[in-house]
């Protein structure tokens, strides 16, 4: 079974198969094949498909090139038999040629990623929170929030990618063609202002339908400062009297340091997982924190990248990282998964002995990967 890329003539092919898996009908035939690979029946029919979407993530301030991967689909009658494996594998071979260091998916059952070196290091977020709780605990003085304009998408776009936080994806490139002018197509986007008119905040969202039992589906509120959060959600719960509740997308730990009632638990958690496709491009591409140094050695172990398999330096210092080829010797064992975890500040060397990632304790490697856990505001 050869994985290959897929083209014009499979896209009726590939509907079939995602409208079957996923359950749904379309009358919009699929055009661009980019980014598809598939398998092959010995009859000629497509038996696997998925597609490899082009992103950057922001990890450690850097972005890092990353294949996500959707739409992972086996013909009914062919299941169970190892195909996605064998897809799943040679798309790895696909994203290292591509230059995409790392892959992200969500997926609908693990058990199918996690064979071959994904690892759930997240997972995106929705919470319902009543409107009337989002009134901030302290007055946004200083700052004013006004309908957000084309002028503003610079600004917009500069905001989010100011958030810094690692995960997030970029929204630009090829899988956003329209960048930040997206958010001018909700049905209410706004910014906040300082004195001087500089945008420090913006906010975007659903108005949702009905008189009085609406919900604003928010799908960004970000802000520089805490002013300019405080002004977005003092607009945001003006709406209490019609829209009793807002489903939020993404993370609440820092919403919830804003508001003086409790934040309820997510609605919808959608994990999410990564997979090191090429460790010493993924170590190269990141950045590390500011001020920490360290060298420490391990051997890693992956049953689906050779390249891979042994010993192997990491040194972090001055904000970036290598991972060289070393001496082997009786070095700790890693496995690929559980670089994911760490690359990710998903898990500590203590919780990877724990599980069975890694064979035993390393100095260094904590501090090396220490941060905020990922976050991420985007489906795919
Ligand atoms: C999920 C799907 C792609 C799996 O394809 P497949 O060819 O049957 O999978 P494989 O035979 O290669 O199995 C790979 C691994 O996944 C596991 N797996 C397969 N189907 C699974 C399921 N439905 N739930 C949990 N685990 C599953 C297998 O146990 C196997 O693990 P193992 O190697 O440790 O035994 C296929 O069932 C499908 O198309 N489902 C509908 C669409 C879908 O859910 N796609 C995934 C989107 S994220």
């Amino acid at each position: 079974l050869t994985v290959r890329p897929l083209g014009v003539d499979d896209l009726q092919a590939v509907s079939r198969l995602n409208q079957l898996s996923f359950g749904y009908t379309s009358d919009r035939p699929l055009t661009d094949p980019t980014g598809m690979h598939g398998i092959h029946g010995s009859d000629g029919a497509l038996v696997a498909a998925a597609h490899i979407r082009s992103y950057e993530q922001l990890w450690g301030g850097r972005r890092v090139p990353m294949g996500g991967i959707c739409g992972v689909v086996v013909d009914p009658h062919a299941r169970r038999h190892g195909i996605a494996t064998t897809l799943l594998r040679g798309l790895l071979s696909v994203l290292r040629a591509a230059g995409q260091p790392i892959s992200v998916l969500y997926p609908t059952g693990v058990g199918v990623y996690r064979p071959v070196g994904w690892e759930v290091v997240g997972s995106l977020e929705d919470t319902r929170i009543p409107t009337a709780d989002l009134v901030p605990r302290r007055a946004g003085t200083g700052v004013a929030v006004r309908a957000a304009v084309a002028a503003d998408l610079d600004a917009i776009a500069g905001i989010y990618a100011g958030l810094g936080s690692s995960g997030l994806l970029m929204r630009d490139g090829v899988e956003f063609p329209g960048g930040a002018r997206a958010v001018l197509d909700h049905d209410v986007a706004t910014v906040a202002v300082t004195d001087d008119g500089t945008p420090v905040g913006f906010s975007s969202y659903a108005r949702g339908s009905g008189y009085r039992a609406s919900e604003l589906r928010i799908w960004n509120c970000h802000a520089t400062t805490a002013p300019a959060m405080a002004a977005l959600l003092q607009s945001l719960s003006s709406w209490s009297t019609v829209a009793p509740t807002v489903l939020w997308r993404g993370p609440t730990d820092e919403l919830a340091l804003h508001l003086s009632r409790a934040v309820p638990p997510p609605v919808d958690r959608q994990p999410w997982m990564l997979r090191v496709v090429d460790a010493p491009a993924a170590i190269a591409a990141r950045g590390f924190a500011q001020g920490v140094s360290v060298e420490a050695s391990f051997a890693l172990a992956d049953p689906h990248v050779p390249e891979h398999v042994g010993p192997w330096t990491l040194r972090v210092g001055g904000g970036v990282g290598t991972l060289q080829r070393c001496k082997a010797g009786s070095l700790p064992q890693l496995s690929i998964a559980g670089l994911a975890l760490l690359y990710a500040g998903a898990a500590d060397t203590g919780a990877l002995v724990r599980t069975g990632h890694l064979d035993r304790e390393v100095a260094g490697l904590d501090e090396a990967f220490a941060g905020q856990p990922p976050r991420i505001c985007d489906y795919f």
